[in-house]
């Protein structure tokens, strides 16, 4: 299969983290999402095992109460660590966006939830014998869903920031939402058509600049 690469590089270049141009006045339909999550269970998983579990969250009261948990999570304090920051800065800009999400969470059409079976807890160490054996097997299960979620958002029209400030919550979330306590959130993802598509690829150092060969800090030769 030849693919195109200009385009497939565009949306991996141009996926962002959308806040203020989510359009809150725009449905966002099951089929859509739907449409999206079964691409997205394309991705891998720890021993193929798919433990992926979606929560999609569309009720006005649901939504509120947890915007509530991510505004409760740190999101109420981005508007003063925003004024701490240099206006124009990118540090400004991003808390400023983030300042934006958080106060409009509950106006986003749909806000989805991303679970995988397990727990990351010392009794559910197994066969690892450390946390990050542990933590690279839960979490590594469902981002890379949640991403390729996102990409095919993105390459549909919407647009999505990946979010973890409820999760300071989790227990509250799992209640509200009935969700079984052998799951793990993974994040909230808030789903919306995207006010023009127009994004860009952001400012990314050269690569070879944070890559080595061989042993670390052994500069790669990007020729
Ligand atoms: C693990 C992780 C957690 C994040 N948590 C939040 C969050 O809680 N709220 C938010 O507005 N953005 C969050 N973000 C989005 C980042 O702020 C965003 O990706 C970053 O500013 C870079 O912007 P870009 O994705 O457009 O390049 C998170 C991203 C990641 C990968």
């Amino acid at each position: 299969m030849d693919f195109d690469v200009s385009q497939t590089d565009a949306l991996l270049s141009t996926t962002r983290a959308v806040r203020k141009r989510l359009d809150l006045d725009r449905d966002v339909p099951n089929e859509v999402v739907l449409e999206c999550l079964q691409l997205a269970v394309q991705a891998p998983t720890g021993s193929n095992q798919q433990g992926w579990r979606w929560m999609v969250v569309r009720d006005q009261e649901q939504k509120r109460a947890l915007a509530d948990l991510y505004r409760r999570g740190g999101g109420d304090y981005l508007d003063q660590a925003a004024e701490s920051t240099e206006p124009g800065s990118t540090m400004h800009r991003v808390l400023d966006s983030a300042s934006y999400l958080a106060q409009n969470l509950e106006k986003v059409p749909v806000l989805v939830i991303p679970l995988i079976i397990g727990r990351l807890d010392a009794s559910s160490l197994g066969g690892a014998n450390n946390l990050t054996t542990l933590a690279a097997g839960l979490l590594g299960s469902i981002v890379p869903a949640m991403w390729s979620f996102q990409l095919a958002l993105r390459s549909r029209g919407l647009g999505s920031c990946y979010t973890t400030m409820h999760l300071q919550f989790e227990d509250e979330a799992a209640e509200l939402l009935g969700i079984p306590p052998h799951l793990t959130q993974a994040g909230l993802l808030p789903v919306a058509y995207t006010k023009g598509t127009d994004f860009k690829p952001a400012q990314r150092p050269p690569v070879s600049t944070i890559t080595y060969l061989d042993r670390y800090k052994n500069p790669i030769d990007d020729a």
